[in-house]
């Protein structure tokens, strides 16, 4: 990915060496675009950027059901809450948080799907933040991604990195909520990855949230709002 000329002044919370913060498209918003200079992880990048060529998950703009069910139910303090949605690819769940007043980074390695993203977020003015990074390597984010008590919700959906969830957990308020969605193991016919590498063992993302307070947990399969079938272990937690 190219780097444009002029950088805007702002919103953006990365302080890597060398990176350059700018807006993709239009190079005036403040809504802003962050890379550390091409230096994310090529392989992750390369087939991500594929995927989304092709039109991977172009037919998914409903966001998640986990997050639909749940965000009217829950408490926030500030009037302006602000979120991160970590592999966020194309942005479902970070555009329906901002056209809900939500001001949202939204983290993907993927430079395509960011695009994407941003196309919707500017053409209906949303708050949505797009940050390039590579959130399996702390040397291709920006520095101060996870900053403590950033965030009134972090979301994690169907990108599988559950060690990333301690960063998560430092970077809420406290009173601030975690809502993560993984793909589970299973011997079902459903969609996601074929490999349990990218799958969740039974139990293992409620292991990863010591010290919150777990507010919904469930694990089985799920009917998806495309009719699609999903084995998945969903989860809501509080920050005390
Ligand atoms: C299955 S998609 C899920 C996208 C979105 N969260 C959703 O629910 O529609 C997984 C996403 O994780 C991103 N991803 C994979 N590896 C990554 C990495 N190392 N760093 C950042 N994002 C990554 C991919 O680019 C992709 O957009």
């Amino acid at each position: 990915m190219g780097t444009v000329p002029g950088s805007v002044p702002g919103t953006v919370p990365g302080s890597v060496p060398g990176s350059v913060p700018i807006c993709r498209l239009c190079r005036l918003c403040r809504w802003t675009w962050w890379t550390a200079d091409n230096k994310v992880s090529q392989a992750d990048r390369d087939k991500w950027n594929a995927r989304y060529r092709e039109g991977a998950y172009a037919a998914r703009t409903h966001p998640s059901a986990l997050l639909a069910e749940w965000l009217p139910k829950l408490e926030f303090r500030e009037t302006h809450p602000r979120a991160i949605d970590v592999g966020c690819g194309t942005g479902r769940n970070a555009i329906y948080l901002a056209r809900r007043g939500w001001q949202v980074d939204a983290v993907d390695v993927s430079e395509v799907a960011l695009d994407q993203l941003s196309e919707t977020a500017n053409a209906e003015s949303l708050p949505i933040t797009c940050i390039q990074a590579d959130l399996e390597d702390a040397a291709h984010r920006p520095a101060d991604l996870f900053t403590a008590d950033r965030y009134d919700l972090a979301v994690m959906a169907r990108y599988t990195n559950l060690p990333l969830i301690d960063k998560l957990k430092g970077a809420l308020k406290a009173g601030g909520y975690l809502i993560v969605e993984e793909h589970l193991v299973t011997e079902a016919d459903v969609v996601g990855p074929r490999s349990p590498q990218f799958r969740v063992a039974p139990g293992a993302l409620r292991d990863t949230v010591a010290g919150l307070d777990i507010v919904a947990y469930r694990e089985g399969i799920v009917n998806d709002p495309d009719g699609r079938c999903a084995a998945l272990a969903q989860l809501v937690a509080r920050k005390p």
